[in-house]
């Protein structure tokens, strides 16, 4: 009895530790309790002090991009909300956390956050270049790998993916997009966001994504960065939004605000896109942040007379945090207190930042384990998808005469400003990536057997020293091939690099034009962050591959390619246009007043050099007639389309079937055609495979208004694979 008595007597002494223990975590630290419950108790604990350090984001670590002044803020307040992150490993932020752990009223963790839009240090191709392979699983897996080395270095939460759609091929940022097409990057859009957040964001490697720049900044009046975009209602809805809807249906954190100026609101102090749109119409339950000065750009703008009136109309418009500018830091206490801005803005905007922390579970696990780097980056996984996605996200514009792949025991010769190059093949926004990374071109060939590589520089990317071509028609005369690797260099794409032409500099085109005079086959590799003015190029090669920015496997991707051991299976997400003079041209246009003859330029052709969706094979596939289960239908059916592809050559291949609809006639206009699906799959050579399309009416046939009301007209609709198009009827 007595030892029932002692164990009894130990066990109620220990509940009732247990029970005071509890009760003095205060709830927001006790991890057993709802999200919402421990904001609750944490935000009925807070100062107005505190909550405003919450919605303040400042850097830490040399920042490295040149487009925004160094602002390193030297004293960071050890309670602020987030920073922007400039650093190769956990150390620095740990040293950072533990200040905010540790010396601060109540140990609320910081957010770390950073720029990881195509890997972080195994840095694979540029968005363009991923949209292009119309893979996003594989564009999935290459996230994948960026939040596994972002989470690693102590990062939780980057700023991506940029989901702009894009027309205007002057403007650098085309390069940080998955393209010109609203559906294509809004499924790239979700499978981004779900690759980079998982199921639970509090679990290892899943970091939070904000969705960017929201919302219209890719329509910057003629493809300069910062400017004023004139975007309608009605093309905001059916344009912009689409690819920022996909990715808060998919579940995305956070957004950013963009810098243009949307029709006379510019984007970082827009009530209507940041809170009617985003938060009351999609019920989205993340934060906004600004991007770099967004708020104190309002004065430049012309909106705001000075930063406290900027960070009022940016707060009151449903900007949450504020990036690197400081005016939330040092107005809201004044603006609450003059009754400018309510306090529940505030304290929204606070519960939102607090419920990521939070849902990261950054309260119980604030700091990162600081593994050694050959344990966390560079990983053979890693490497291998980034190989696929270069891949599988080049182009082959051009192929006479089948002069590729090249024949074993060929002699090639390797000329151009990028055939040994490797920091430009990196792209813009690499990351912590490092030109001694990157496999160039001229190794990756080198390493194939069979092939032997001769190489001449030819000429710079620019200027007007042609001292090499000489050289370089020597080396050419010598080989049985020629492989000329022009393009631009990784700054001439990305922020702040917009370019009045989208040709490469004529010195590249004079090299070309100096090569051909060899009398040799030239392959013409293009590494480019941009659509380009190929009209001087194209007619003079033999072939053409696009391999855009292709990141550290770039040169082992290319040597897979010209080689034949993979048949390349990128096609285009962008339009080539035929000169720059035709921007802006894309394919998902209205139809003209006039149609046939008119309305055309009189001295260049109005068509582009190369169509959205275009991409040639090593092999070629038949298709066959494309079916519907019905053609005519009620808006409840489901109409399922069908087509069977024979891959008819000799090789293997991953075909990528574009099912687009057009509705001819519309109470609001719609454009010639719209790609509703797609989906890519490997034909062996001599199979075939049959690709089916669900139609779902409202989903794939609708419109949108421009209130956001999406409706459904009875009438003739057509369903467009390649030159096919097979009419539906939905009845009244
Ligand atoms: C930049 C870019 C934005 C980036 C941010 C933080 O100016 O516009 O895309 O995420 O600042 O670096």
């Amino acid at each position: 009895m007595k030892r029932i008595f002692f164990l009894s007597l130990i066990l109620a002494l220990a509940l009732t530790a247990d029970a005071k223990k509890k009760q003095s975590v205060p709830p927001y630290k006790d991890p057993s309790l709802s999200v919402e419950t421990r904001v609750v108790d944490l935000m009925s604990r807070m100062t107005l002090h505190e909550k405003i350090a919450q919605l303040n984001q400042y850097t830490l670590g040399r920042n490295d991009n040149v487009n925004n002044i160094d602002e390193v803020v030297s004293k960071i307040p050890s309670e602020v909300g987030s920073l922007i992150y400039f650093g190769d490993g956990a150390d620095l932020r740990n040293a950072m956390q533990k200040k905010a752990m540790e010396e601060t009223r109540l140990g609320i963790p910081i957010l770390f956050g950073f720029d990881v839009i195509h890997g972080f240090r195994t840095v694979y191709p540029i968005p363009l270049a991923l949209g292009a392979s119309w893979n996003p699983e594989l564009a999935g897996e290459a996230c994948r790998v960026a939040a596994q080395e972002a989470y690693d270095a102590g990062i939780n939460w980057t700023f991506s993916p940029m989901v702009d759609i894009a027309r205007d091929a002057r403007w650098g940022r085309i390069a940080e997009g998955y393209g010109e097409d609203p559906y294509l990057t809004s499924v790239f859009s979700a499978a981004s966001v779900k690759a980079y957040q998982g199921d639970d964001l509090s679990q290892p490697y899943n970091i939070a994504a904000c969705l960017k720049h929201y919302v219209g900044y890719g329509a910057s009046e003629a493809g300069r960065d910062y400017v004023p975009t004139e975007i309608s209602r009605q093309t905001l809805w059916d344009t912009y939004l689409p690819s920022f809807e996909a990715g808060v249906r998919a579940g995305a954190a956070t957004l950013m605000s963009s810098f243009n100026n949307i029709s006379g609101i510019p984007g970082s102090a827009n009530h209507y896109t940041m809170t009617e749109v985003l938060k009351e119409k999609w019920g989205h339950d993340g934060f906004v942040v600004a991007d770099w000065n967004a708020v104190v750009q309002l004065v430049n703008q012309g909106m705001a007379k000075d930063g406290k009136e900027a960070a009022m109309y940016a707060i009151n418009a449903g900007l949450d945090m504020d990036m690197v500018d400081n005016l939330y830091m040092e107005h809201l206490e004044a603006l609450v207190n003059e009754g400018k801005v309510p306090m529940e803005r505030v304290n929204d905007a606070v519960r939102r930042v607090l419920t990521l922390k939070f849902r990261l579970g950054l309260f119980e696990n604030p700091y990162t384990e600081e593994k050694p780097e050959n344990e966390r980056i560079l990983l053979p996984a890693s490497l291998e998808v980034a190989e696929r996605a270069a891949l599988e996200s080049m182009v082959l514009l051009k192929n006479e005469n089948n002069v590729l792949p090249l024949k074993s025991g060929q002699k090639i010769a390797l000329i151009g400003p990028l055939a040994r190059n490797q920091e430009d093949l990196l792209g813009s926004w690499f990351g912590r990536g490092r030109a001694e990374d990157v496999i160039s071109i001229f190794d990756g060939l080198s390493e194939e057997s069979g092939i032997a590589v001769s190489y001449a520089a030819g000429c710079d990317f620019d200027g007007d020293d042609k001292s090499g071509f000489q050289e370089a028609v020597n080396v050419a005369s010598q080989a049985d091939v020629v492989v000329l690797c022009l393009g631009e260099k990784r700054k001439w794409s990305g922020e702040n690099a917009s370019r009045s032409t989208i040709a490469l500099p004529s010195i590249q085109e004079e090299l070309l034009a100096e090569i051909v005079k060899a009398g040799k086959p030239v392959v013409v590799l293009l590494s480019n962050g941009r659509s380009l003015d190929l009209t001087r190029i194209s007619p003079a090669a033999d072939a053409v591959l696009e391999i855009w920015q292709p990141g550290v496997m770039g040169g082992k991707a290319v040597a897979g390619i010209l080689t034949g051991k993979y048949n390349p299976s990128g096609r285009l997400n962008v339009t080539f246009p035929y000169t720059t003079g035709q921007i802006p041209v894309y394919y998902n246009h209205r139809e003209s007043g006039r149609r046939g003859s008119q309305g055309l330029y009189q001295d260049i052709p109005s068509t582009p050099m190369y169509e959205f969706g275009y991409g040639l094979s090593y092999t070629t596939y038949d298709y066959g007639e494309v079916t519907v289960s019905a053609d005519r239908f009620t808006a409840e059916d489901r109409i399922t389309a069908k087509v069977t592809v024979t891959n008819s050559g000799e090789m293997d291949g991953k075909e990528t079937v574009q099912w687009y609809i057009c509705d001819p006639y519309s109470t609001i206009t719609r454009p010639v055609k719209e790609l509703k699906f797609f989906e890519k799959k490997l034909i062996p050579a001599g199979d075939s495979h049959t690709f089916e399309f669900e139609i779902d009416p409202m989903r794939d046939l609708s419109f949108v208004n421009g209130e956001g009301e999406r409706f459904l007209e009875p009438g003739d609709y057509y369903i467009i694979v390649k030159d096919q198009k097979v009419k539906i009827t939905l009845a009244d």
